[in-house]
Parts: C-alpha cells; sequence; structure tokens
C-alpha cells in the first residue's frame, strides 16, 4: 500500500528513489542507482575477469575485443573502438578527424558538458546553434547559417535518446563537405529510418556511464564504417601504438582504454538491452498519449524519421499558465512530493563562464583575435534554449522498464497537481 501526499491526495509509490542532491538531480549525472538489475551472467562475466587475472585490455584483449565486436554487430557498423568513457570517445573521434586550434565545431546547447569540454580540450571554437524546443534538439535547420570557412566538423546529439533531424544534418555535412560526429552517448537504442544512430555519421559516441541505458559504471565506445578513422580510433585510445609491436607507435596517442571489467559486464547487460528498451518505448509512448491529454504539458516531439527513441530521458515541458502560475521548481517539487523522481535538466550551456574564461586564456589569445573571442558570446545566442532550458521537465529511463500501471501513476499525480496548482500557488 503507497501512503498518499497531503496535499493533493495523490497515491505515492516510490520508483527506486535516489540519494541525489538536487543540483546532482538537476543535472541528471551521477545519482545512486538503487534501480540496477544485477543478474547472474553480471556476476559470472565480471568473475571470469577477477579469476583470470588478465583485466586490463593492453596485455589479454578478449572481452574488449568481444564487446567491440557485439556492439559493432548489433548497431550495424563495421567497427567499434571500446574507451573508457563516452568523453574520450568524443575526444578521440576530435582527434581522428584532426580538429585543433582554429577550428569551429558546431554543437547543440542543450547536452551535457562533456559535449563542449573535448571541442575546449582541443582548443577549438564551439559554436552552439538553437534547439528546437518541440523535440529538445538541435535546430538543424539553423546549422547552416553557423557554418564558415573554420567550420571543422558538425556535433549533434542525439539527446535523451532522441534522434536529431538527420536528414537535414546529414545534407548539410554533404554540402559543405563537413565530417558528422554523432553524439550518441544517450541513444543506445535510438534510430533514423531504422538504421541506429551513430552509424550514419563518419563516426557516432557512446557512454556506458552509470545512468546510461547500457551501464558499465563508466564505459564508451566509437562507431565509424571508415577503416582509416578505425585505424586511428584504436591506435589513439592505446598510446598511439601501431597494431604489431607493444613498443611502436604509430602516432602520439593516449591511454583511453576500456578494461577487461567494464567490457564483460556490457557483454551481459548487452543480453538485456534490447528487451528493456521495447518496454521502455511502449511505456514512454503511453504515457505521452497521457500527457498529450493534460493542458500545459507538451512531452518532446519526434522527428518524422526518427523510428525508435532510445528514452534514456523522457523529456516534456511545462507551462505554468495552465497550472494557476505554479513556478516549474514548484511543480517539480510536488511531483517529487507524489514519489515521481524527476529533473528541471540542463541550463544554458552556451552561457556558462567558464568557457569565457577557457577562450580569454593564453593558448585561445594565441588562436583567435581579440575581436572573435569578445563577439563569441553575441554569436552564440540560443534564445529558444533559454527557454526550454525553463520550461523542460526530465524523467529517467529506469522509470519506464517498469509496470504500465507506473505510467498511469505519473499522469495521475500531474492531473492532481493541475487540479490543486492554486491551493499550491497560496502555500
Ligand atoms: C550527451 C552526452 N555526451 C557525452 C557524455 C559523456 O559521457 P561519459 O560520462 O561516459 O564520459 C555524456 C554523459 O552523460 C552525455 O550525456
Amino acid at each position: 500500500m503507497g501512503r498518499h501526499c497531503r496535499r493533493t491526495g495523490c497515491r505515492i509509490r516510490k520508483f527506486g528513489r535516489r540519494e541525489a542532491s538536487s543540483s546532482r538531480r538537476q543535472s541528471g549525472q551521477d545519482r545512486a542507482v538503487p534501480f540496477l538489475i544485477i543478474q547472474e551472467n553480471d556476476e559470472t562475466g565480471w568473475m571470469e575477469v577477477l579469476r583470470g587475472k588478465n583485466w586490463c585490455r593492453a596485455s589479454n584483449d578478449h572481452y574488449c575485443a568481444r564487446f567491440e565486436e557485439a556492439w559493432a554487430r548489433t548497431l550495424g557498423a563495421k567497427y567499434c573502438v571500446a574507451t573508457s568513457c563516452g568523453t574520450t570517445a568524443l575526444y578521440t573521434s576530435l582527434n581522428a578527424l584532426g580538429v585543433g586550434p582554429g577550428d569551429e565545431v558546431i554543437l547543440p546547447p542543450y547536452t551535457f558538458v562533456a559535449t563542449l569540454n573535448v571541442i575546449l580540450m582541443q582548443h577549438a571554437l564551439p559554436v552552439f546553434v538553437d534547439s528546437d524546443r518541440e523535440t529538445s534538439q538541435i535546430d538543424a535547420h539553423k546549422i547552416e547559417a553557423k557554418i564558415t570557412a573554420r567550420t571543422r566538423c558538425l556535433m549533434p546529439v542525439h539527446l535523451g535518446g532522441n534522434p536529431v533531424d538527420l536528414d537535414v544534418v546529414l545534407a548539410v555535412a554533404q554540402k559543405h563537405k563537413l565530417p558528422v560526429i554523432e553524439d550518441a552517448c544517450q541513444a543506445h537504442t535510438g534510430a533514423w529510418r531504422q538504421r541506429r544512430v551513430s552509424t550514419l555519421g563518419d563516426l557516432g559516441c557512446f557512454s556506458f556511464q552509470a545512468s546510461k541505458n547500457l551501464n558499465s559504471g563508466e564505459g564508451g565506445a566509437i562507431l565509424t564504417s571508415d577503416p582509416g578513422l578505425h585505424e586511428f580510433c584504436q591506435s589513439f585510445q592505446d598510446q598511439g601504438r601501431g597494431p604489431a609491436e607493444a613498443f611502436h607507435y604509430a602516432r602520439q596517442g593516449s591511454n583511453l582504454r576500456m578494461t577487461e571489467f567494464q567490457a564483460a559486464l556490457l557483454l551481459q547487460q548487452l543480453t538485456r538491452l534490447e528487451e528493456q528498451s521495447r518496454v521502455r518505448e511502449q511505456n514512454a509512448e503511453y504515457l505521452s498519449r497521457l500527457l498529450r491529454e493534460i493542458p500545459g504539458i507538451s512531452p518532446a516531439r519526434m522527428y518524422e524519421g526518427a523510428t525508435r527513441n532510445g528514452y534514456h530521458l523522457y523529456m516534456f515541458r511545462y507551462d505554468p499558465a495552465h497550472f494557476a502560475d505554479l513556478p516549474r521548481a514548484r511543480f517539480l517539487a510536488a511531483l517529487d512530493k507524489e514519489g515521481i523522481p524527476c529533473a528541471g535538466g540542463y541550463t544554458p550551456l552556451n552561457k556558462e563562464p567558464f568557457i569565457k574564461a577557457k577562450l580569454n586564456s593564453r593558448v585561445y589569445r594565441m588562436m583567435y583575435s581579440q575581436p572573435e573571442i569578445d563577439g563569441w558570446e553575441a554569436r552564440n545566442e540560443c534564445p529558444e534554449n533559454d527557454k526550454l532550458c525553463e520550461e523542460a521537465v526530465w524523467f529517467f529511463q529506469e522509470m519506464f522498464i517498469g509496470p504500465r500501471r507506473d505510467m498511469d501513476q505519473i499522469a495521475e499525480a500531474i492531473r492532481k497537481i493541475q487540479k490543486h496548482a492554486g491551493e499550491l500557488v497560496r502555500t
């Protein structure tokens, strides 16, 4: 039997609640993961590596190689390179494309900070393209206007698992002869016109960090079907080694390797990804039907070509005008009281003060002119994204692998908050 919220009378059922601070909940990162399903095969895989005593792929490369093969096959790419995390997958990909100082890279402002950080790590200039509020994705129709002679690559993000408009992105990329890195870190089962995201651009990157739909605590992967890019990434993540000898180096690289433990866990988790994803999709689609009936709640739309949504996040926009002007923060708090985990999502990444500090650093001032640095802020305004950051509400992937009645409960909680919004505003 669940408790009932005193204010709205709604039944409270805990969705595997997490012990996270509100700032962490805001970002959706670093949450405790009590919901995580651990099965016998996970333990078997883990113990095999432990007992085998070859924990590093450099000395064994059994589980990492098997995972790479399995993940490439699952997605329909020729090659996969496992990495230590999603950030290093993106970092390796930028290096593979030769992105460096003086180059511009196009990205969305509605993404996790890692997408930006890797561009700054290369001393390249991030160029933000505004969001499409209806989908919470980059507005692909606005990309072309941001391309200059210095643009070196496009880095769209399939945020929350919802594919970006790849028809438009790829057409612009082709027209301007620009490579595409798909940040699919949140989109393990997303698909565009029946093809899995990460396989349509030149390179596609995943994260297997603890919050992700496919999880090994930390972990990442790069997908490509280009043998040259594959060779580069494989070598770069292993200190630039060549394929043959331990102490022969084809190039400068780094240690960005996945461990055998991570790969063994992923191989086991992979056996249930498809089944869990189907349940998530059914639940999310059902919830969208319920929420579309509630005035002031607008679930993120999918583009016509998006044939599958990975639903790492379930995103919708909240309009206080239909809730007696109850501010979003109070709406989130009321949902939380009803036992529904939720977050307000990202803040505008293009407005992060650390970007300006970085652009004014010694290296950047050597690479870019002062007017270029001073004009960066105005060039990167994203007014639609500013609104999105104020109105977004997120639910998390683990809330969608339970029974359908969980969705009814979410909708019921929102309806009741709406009904009692006038009272909530006055208290
Ligand atoms: C969109 C996006 N890109 C990149 C990353 C970085 O992945 P990782 O945390 O595995 O380094 C994440 C992780 O949450 C992400 O959500």
